[in-house]
């Protein structure tokens, strides 16, 4: 058992948005800390997290490649309010340094291609992972900060060397751990040296 399988749409319905899970539960419970003025989070879902993002701060916006994620997502905060929903990839339509929080629960499992946009990763299961964090890091604030959620079941090795390379400090937030599968939370932020800040 893990806490993604690729299977995760009932059969005859691949391509579903994606329902909360356990990994959606561990990114609820990493970012509670958190609060401020704007937060962005990659690949939104179903509107599960940054629903509780929304509360804590400013301004809140959520991005998806998948027009039906953005109208679930949509519909779920609608009694709500304080979210906009951008249909995109990735944080490649946001200007650089407006965001003091990115926030992403990445597709994760290892795979040639990207079938299934939901859960295939890429190569090692981190190269959509390290895709989307350079571009958390070209749209965050110089002291922000990118909490994202990496599985043993991908290459997190290669993706924290990969986050370190870019100045990035981290913080491990959160883990859990299933039978096949251990899930943690990290926080990054720009290593700043005393001359910089
Ligand atoms: C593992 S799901 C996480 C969904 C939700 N955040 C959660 O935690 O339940 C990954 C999401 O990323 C979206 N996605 C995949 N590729 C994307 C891209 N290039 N840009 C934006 N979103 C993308 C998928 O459509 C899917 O909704």
């Amino acid at each position: 058992m893990t806490s993604r399988e690729k299977s995760h749409a009932p059969v005859g319905d691949r391509g579903a948005v994606y329902s909360p899970a356990k990994d959606t539960l561990l990114l609820i419970d990493a970012v509670q800390e958190y609060a401020g003025e704007r937060v962005l989070e990659i690949g939104v879902g179903s509107g599960a997290v940054i629903v509780e993002l929304a509360a804590r701060f400013g301004s809140a916006v959520g991005v998806d490649v998948d027009p039906a994620a953005v109208k679930m997502a949509k519909d779920r905060v609608a009694s709500r309010g304080g979210v906009d929903f951008v249909c995109g990839d990735s944080a490649r339509s946001f200007r650089e340094g407006v965001f003091d929080l990115v926030v992403f629960n990445p597709p994760y499992l290892p795979s040639s291609g990207v079938e299934d946009k939901a859960v295939d990763g890429g190569r090692g299961g981190v190269e959509v992972s390290e895709a989307w964090f350079q571009d958390a890091s070209r749209c965050l604030q110089r002291d922000g900060r990118i909490v994202f959620l990496v599985s043993s079941l991908s290459d997190a090795e290669d993706m924290l060397r990969y986050v370190k390379g870019l100045g990035f400090e981290t913080r491990l937030l959160k883990q859990v751990r299933f039978f096949f599968e251990e899930l943690s939370a990290v926080e990054a932020r720009r290593c700043l040296s005393v001359a910089s800040i």
